[in-house]
């Protein structure tokens, strides 16, 4: 099963991952009480749909006034969007999601999937975050992490350690990262996830942590 940005977030924000705080559109009446819930902007307005590539569809925008995102949810609410990932005919899109735009510094990408080979959780991250993963390792695979965790010894320090090394982060930010990849770890085992994927995490301008955008696949057979 195939969650929305929406709900991934609200799983990852309960396992106390920094997820920006967001809110549900599904009309254009819902647009004016999200904008006041989350007070000042700019916003980024984002379709939800199960694909990924919405940014370069126009699926995701600034907005600076509540008039720019009635017009968003106006243009998209009901429409159809296309992306690299959906095919020609592109998905529905029935829900929007507004959250405060994040002054990014640095994009980097971070996964969770279960090795078929070994059965084992294995994180992938990279510093070439917001961009396809698949493109970046092809291009330039060295910038390609990946780190498998022994079922029965668990998620250790030195995972963090490796990939925060990795991923060039030191000092605070490397003791938050390794908080966000203990809730995520917790999340994907408890939900016998098959894939988490956060792209971008970001490195906001302030030197925080944000996940920005996430996907989760649950195995069909777990509970929701
Ligand atoms: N809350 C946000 N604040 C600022 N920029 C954002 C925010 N959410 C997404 N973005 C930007 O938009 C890009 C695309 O959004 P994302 O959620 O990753 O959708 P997709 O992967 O489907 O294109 C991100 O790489 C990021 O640069
Ligand atoms: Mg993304």
């Amino acid at each position: 099963m195939n969650l929305h940005e929406y709900q991934a977030k609200t799983l990852l924000r309960e396992a106390g991952v920094a997820v920006p705080d967001g809110r549900v559109i599904r009309a254009i009446e819902d647009v004016d009480g999200a904008i006041e819930a989350l007070g000042e902007g700019p916003w980024v307005m984002k379709v939800q749909v199960h694909a990924g590539g919405r940014g370069k569809a126009g699926g995701v925008r600034v907005v600076r006034s509540a008039d720019e995102a009635r017009s968003f949810a106006e243009g998209w609410l009901g429409r159809r969007l296309v992306t690299i990932q959906t095919g020609a005919a592109g998905l529905p899109v029935e829900t929007l999601y507004l959250e405060p735009a994040t002054r990014i510094a640095r994009e980097l990408y971070l996964s969770l999937i279960i090795d078929r080979a070994t059965s084992k959780v294995t994180f992938i991250a990279s510093d070439a975050g917001g961009m396809d993963i698949e493109e970046v390792a092809e291009t330039t695979p060295g910038r390609i992490h990946a780190l498998s965790v022994h079922p029965a010894a668990g998620l250790m320090p030195y995972h963090a350690r490796k990939l925060a090394f990795a991923l060039g982060l030191a000092g605070n930010q490397a003791k938050a990262f390794a908080q966000m990849l203990k809730g995520l770890y917790e999340v994907f085992t408890r939900k016998d996830a098959s894939m988490l994927e956060v792209n971008p995490l970001a490195v906001t301008e302030s030197g925080e942590l944000v996940a920005l955008d996430a996907k989760f696949v649950l195995d069909s057979n777990a509970g929701y």
